[in-house]
C-alpha cells in the first residue's frame, strides 16, 4: 500500500513495524492526513490504541473482517480493504495501482484514496463486514484450496496445475460474460449422479467432503435438489437409537429389512439393499468390522474402510437407517456371551479359520436380537455363513427370516468382495480361476460323475493352472450339513472353493445338481 501511494504522489512516512520504538508509534499521527494500520486484524485495536489522537489525522485499518469500532477512540476512523490478493510488496503495489475495488467505511479520505489509485469502492457497514469478508474469502482463499485439490486429483491421471488454470481462466470469463448459472457445466449441472458416484469411486476418500459439498454447491445454482437422491438415509451409532426408530417405524405396521455388512461396500451388497428395500418399508444397513470374526494375524486392522463411500451408496440403493455402532458399542468389556456353534462351523472356511463363524454368529445374533422382528439378507457368496446364520436363527427361535441372495460377480466372473481391493494387477487377472474351476466341476457334476474326490480333484487342478494360486480348500458337499457328499453324488450339490493370492483369501461357490 505503501509504494503503492508513494507511486501516485502521496508522501509516505518509513513504515512502523514490529521494531519501531513506542514513541513513534504514539506519534504516528502527528502531522499527517491518514494512518493506515495494516496489522493482523487481532493487533489492530491494540496499535490504534497506541496512536495518540490528533484532532487533523484519520485512524483508519486494512482488515477486511474489523468494524470502524477497531480503531476507536480516533476523532476520525476509516477503514479500507483491498479486494484483491496481496502475496507480496511489489505484486501488492502492482495489484492495487490495477484499478481494483475496495471496501470503505467512515472518513471520506479512504476514497480519495481509492481515488488516487484509480480503484472502485463500495461501503461496507460494520454489521456487515463478517460477512462481505467472508464472501472475499471464498472467493480468494477457498478459490486457492480448492485449486490445491484439483492439483491432486489432477496428479494421479497425470494432468498437471498449468492445463487446469488455463481451464480456470476460462471459466471466471464465461461467469463474466454468462452469469453464473449459465457458466455451470459437468454433471451436476445436468443431473448426471452416475458420474458423480464414479467420479468418487476414483479419487481418494479424503477428497470426498469437499468433492461433495461443492457438487451439491453446484446442484444448487442449477436449480436441482441438493440432497442426491431424495432419501438420504439417518446414521446411527447407538443401540438405544436405532431401537427407538426401529420401534416407531413398528407400531406404523412397517416391515424392516436387515442389511449386515462391514463396510466397504460394492455392487454386491448394494444388491441386498435393493432386494430389501423391494420388500420392505424400513431397510437397515448395518456396517461393523466385527473384531470377533478375525484371528489374530488376519487383516481387522487392514480391513479397508470408507464411510462417506458406504452412506452414498445406501443413499443410492435405498437404504433407511445405517447402523455404524463403534466397537465399545457392540462389546462392552469384558466380552462375557458369545455364540458357540457346534457343527457346520469347523469345516471348509472354519478349518483354516478356527472360531470365525463363532464371531460371526455373535454379532449376527446381537443385531437380530437388536433389531427384532424382521427380514435378514445375506449373499450366497458367503455360503457357509448363510447356512450357519439360518440355522443359528432356528436354533435360537430369533423372530428372522434369513434370505440369501445370488452372488454378484464382475464380467469375467470373479465375484464382489472388498477383499478384492488387496489383489495385484496379475493377481486379479487370475482370480477368475476360482469361477472356472467351479464351472469346470459342476460340468463333471451334471455329467454324472458319481464320485465327490474326483470332482473336487478336477477343480483343484483348474486352481492351480494360476502360478500365484494357493488353494485352501475345493470341495463338493451337501448344500445343508455342508459335509462330503454321499457317494454316489445324488441331489443337490454344492461346490465352494477357498484360494489365496498374497494377502488376500479369495471365496465362492456354485451349487448344481447330481446328474
Ligand atoms: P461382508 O463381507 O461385508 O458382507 C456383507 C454381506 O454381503 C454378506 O451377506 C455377504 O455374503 C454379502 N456379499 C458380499 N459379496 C457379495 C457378492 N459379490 N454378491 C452378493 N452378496 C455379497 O459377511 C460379512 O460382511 C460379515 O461376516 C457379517 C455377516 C456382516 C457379520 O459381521
Amino acid at each position: 500500500m505503501a509504494a503503492a501511494l508513494a507511486e501516485v504522489g502521496w508522501q509516505v512516512r518509513p513504515i512502523l513495524g514490529r521494531a519501531a520504538p513506542p514513541g513513534e508509534v504514539a506519534a504516528a499521527a502527528a502531522d499527517v492526513d491518514l494512518v493506515l494500520i495494516a496489522t493482523p486484524d487481532a493487533a489492530v485495536a491494540d496499535v490504534a490504541a497506541a496512536v495518540e489522537p490528533t484532532a487533523t489525522a484519520a485512524v483508519a485499518h486494512l482488515a477486511g473482517a474489523l468494524g470502524l469500532d477497531a480503531v476507536a477512540p480516533h476523532p476520525r476512523t476509516a477503514a479500507l480493504h483491498p479486494l484483491v490478493a496481496l502475496p507480496d510488496a511489489a505484486v501488492g503495489a502492482r495489484r492495487l495501482l490495477a484499478g481494483c475495488w475496495f471496501a470503505v467505511a467512515g472518513d471520506r479520505i479512504v476514497r480519495q484514496v481509492v481515488a488516487d489509485l484509480g480503484g472502485r469502492s463500495f461501503e461496507v457497514a460494520d454489521g456487515d463486514r463478517a460477512a462481505y469478508h467472508a464472501a472475499a474469502v471464498v472467493a480468494s482463499n477457498h478459490l486457492v484450496a480448492l485449486l490445491g485439490q484439483a492439483e491432486r486429483i489432477g496428479a494421479q491421471a497425470g494432468v498437471g496445475l498449468a492445463a487446469l488454470l488455463d481451464l480456470v481462466r476460462a471459466t471466471v470469463d464465461n461467469v463474466e460474460e454468462l452469469g453464473l448459472a449459465a457458466a455451470l457445466t459437468g454433471p451436476a449441472a445436468r443431473g448426471d449422479e452416475a458420474t458423480i458416484e464414479r467420479h468418487l469411486g476414483a479419487i481418494a476418500p479424503a477428497e470426498h467432503p469437499a468433492y461433495r459439498a461443492l457438487a451439491d454447491e453446484a446442484r444448487r445454482l442449477a436449480g436441482r435438489a441438493v440432497t442426491v437422491p431424495v432419501n438420504r438415509p439417518v446414521t446411527e451409532g447407538t443401540i438405544g437409537g436405532l431401537c427407538a426408530r426401529l420401534h416407531k417405524a413398528r407400531s406404523g405396521g412397517h416391515r424392516v429389512g436387515l442389511v449386515p455388512t462391514m463396510g466397504f461396500l460394492h455392487a454386491g451388497h448394494r444388491s441386498l439393499i435393493e432386494r430389501a428395500r423391494s420388500e420392505n418399508d424400513l431397510v437397515v444397513v448395518s456396517i461393523f468390522v466385527n473384531p470377533l470374526q478375525f484371528n489374530p494375524g488376519e487383516d481387522f486392522d487392514d480391513y479397508p474402510r470408507d464411510l462417506d463411500h458406504d452412506l452414498a451408496l445406501c443413499a443410492q440403493a435405498g437404504a433407511d437407517i445405517v447402523f455404524a455402532p463403534d466397537q465399545h458399542e457392540m462389546y462392552p468389556e469384558p466380552v462375557t456371551t458369545t455364540v458357540r456353534l457346534r457343527t457346520l462351523a469347523d469345516v471348509l472356511c472354519g478349518a483354516s479359520r478356527p472360531g470365525h463363524f463363532d464371531g460371526v454368529a455373535t454379532v449376527v445374533a446381537k443385531l437380530f436380537s437388536i433389531v427384532g422382528e424382521c427380514s435378514a439378507y445375506f449373499g450366497e457368496k458367503d455360503f457357509q455363513q448363510l447356512a450357519i446364520v439360518s440355522r443359528m436363527a432356528k436354533d435360537l427361535s430369533l423372530p428372522v427370516r434369513v434370505v440369501g441372495c445370488p452372488t454378484v460377480r464382475e464380467p469375467d466372473g470373479l465375484a464382489l468382495s472388498s477383499r478384492n481391493a488387496y489383489l495385484s494387477s496379475d493377481e486379479r487377472a487370475q482370480a477368475r480361476v476360482l469361477r472356472r474351476a467351479l464351472e469346470a466341476g459342476a460340468a463333471l457334476v451334471e455329467a454324472g460323475e458319481p464320485d465327490g474326490a474326483v470332482v473336487e480333484a478336477r477343480m483343484a487342478a483348474v486352481i492351480s493352472d494360476a502360478p500365484l494360486a494357493r488353494i485352501d480348500y475345493a470341495a463338493a458337499v451337501s448344500p445343508t450339513t455342508l459335509t462330503r457328499s454321499r457317494q454316489p453324488l445324488q441331489g443337490d450339490v454344492r461346490l465352494l472353493v477357498a484360494v489365496r493370492f498374497g494377502k488376500a483369501r479369495l471365496i465362492d461357490n456354485l451349487g448344481c445338481r447330481a446328474g
